[in-house]
């Protein structure tokens, strides 16, 4: 099946790197499509001819975040993430019609996190929704599914272990399957509370017995929600001072 990896991402002085280290990773993944999704009115020059040249399959899509869901606390890239379901849900529809349906597999890959190669072979054999272990989150080295005779029966977590489903974004995937036969399934704004769009997504398509775990029965960490240092730009001058113009 192919792989398919929802990226939502915003301008920012990092962006681009960020953008380099996953290509660098995703180039190695055979059968991997990257959906790309700006949160801008408009797509971007720097990520179209950035993604023009990272030398794999890629989509470019892109939704800004309304204005009042810019704040601290809220949930981030909402739309961006329901911007790519519906692309996928669209692509795939008319294959589904004739009866040709693609088999695949699809996760969110926030623009910042490290992937291990490993991951990725780990995923590939989902049949409909598979978690595994996500490093550094939660307040913890990791968050991981407990799993106990090949089922997952709990959550090891630091945070809101309340949680219907206590994994972070970076943690699961779904068939394409799945996704194309529950049309309605997408990230809401209304009602969720922070840290709950995963589970306000997982409980519209699956269950917890349901879940398929992977990594070992989740006891490897092949992913780790890392985050980038807001950059010290505090000697940047106030007029355009180099003598050529820089891509940076
Ligand atoms: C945590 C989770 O790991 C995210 O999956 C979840 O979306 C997020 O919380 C949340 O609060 O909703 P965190 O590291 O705090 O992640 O969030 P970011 O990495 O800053 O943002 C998640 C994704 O949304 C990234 O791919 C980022 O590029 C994108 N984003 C962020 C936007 O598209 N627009 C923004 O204004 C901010
Ligand atoms: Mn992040």
């Amino acid at each position: 099946p192919t792989i398919y990896a929802i990226t939502p991402t915003y301008s920012r002085p990092v962006q681009k790197a960020e953008l380099t280290r996953l290509a660098n990773t995703f180039r190695q993944v055979a059968q991997l499509h990257w959906i790309v999704v700006e949160d801008a009115a408009a797509r971007s020059e720097l990520v179209s001819r950035f993604l023009a040249r990272a030398g794999l399959p890629s989509t470019h899509l892109h939704v800004p975040t309304p204005r009042r869901y810019k704040r601290p606390g809220l949930p981030r890239a909402t739309e961006q993430r329901n911007a790519g379901l519906a692309w996928l849900r669209q692509r795939h529809q008319h294959l589904l019609l004739h009866q040709r349906a693609q088999p695949g597999v699809l996760f969110f890959a926030d623009d910042d996190n490290t992937y291990s190669l490993e991951l990725f072979q780990e995923m590939r054999t989902t049949r409909k929704v598979s978690v595994w272990p996500v490093g550094l989150v939660g307040g913890r080295r990791y968050e991981r599914p407990l799993v106990k005779n090949g089922r997952v029966v709990g959550w090891y977590t630091g945070w809101r272990a309340d949680r219907p489903f206590a994994i972070d974004m970076a943690g699961f995937a779904v068939s394409l399957q799945v996704i194309l036969s529950n049309p309605k399934a997408v990230f809401k704004r209304r009602g969720s509370q922070p840290g709950m769009q995963e589970s306000d997504f997982l409980k519209q398509i699956t269950t917890v017995e349901e879940l398929e775990p992977k990594a070992n029965n989740c006891t490897k960490v092949l992913v780790w929600h890392t985050r980038t240092e807001k950059v010290n730009l505090a000697n940047e001058p106030k007029y355009h001072l180099d003598t050529v113009k820089i891509e940076v």
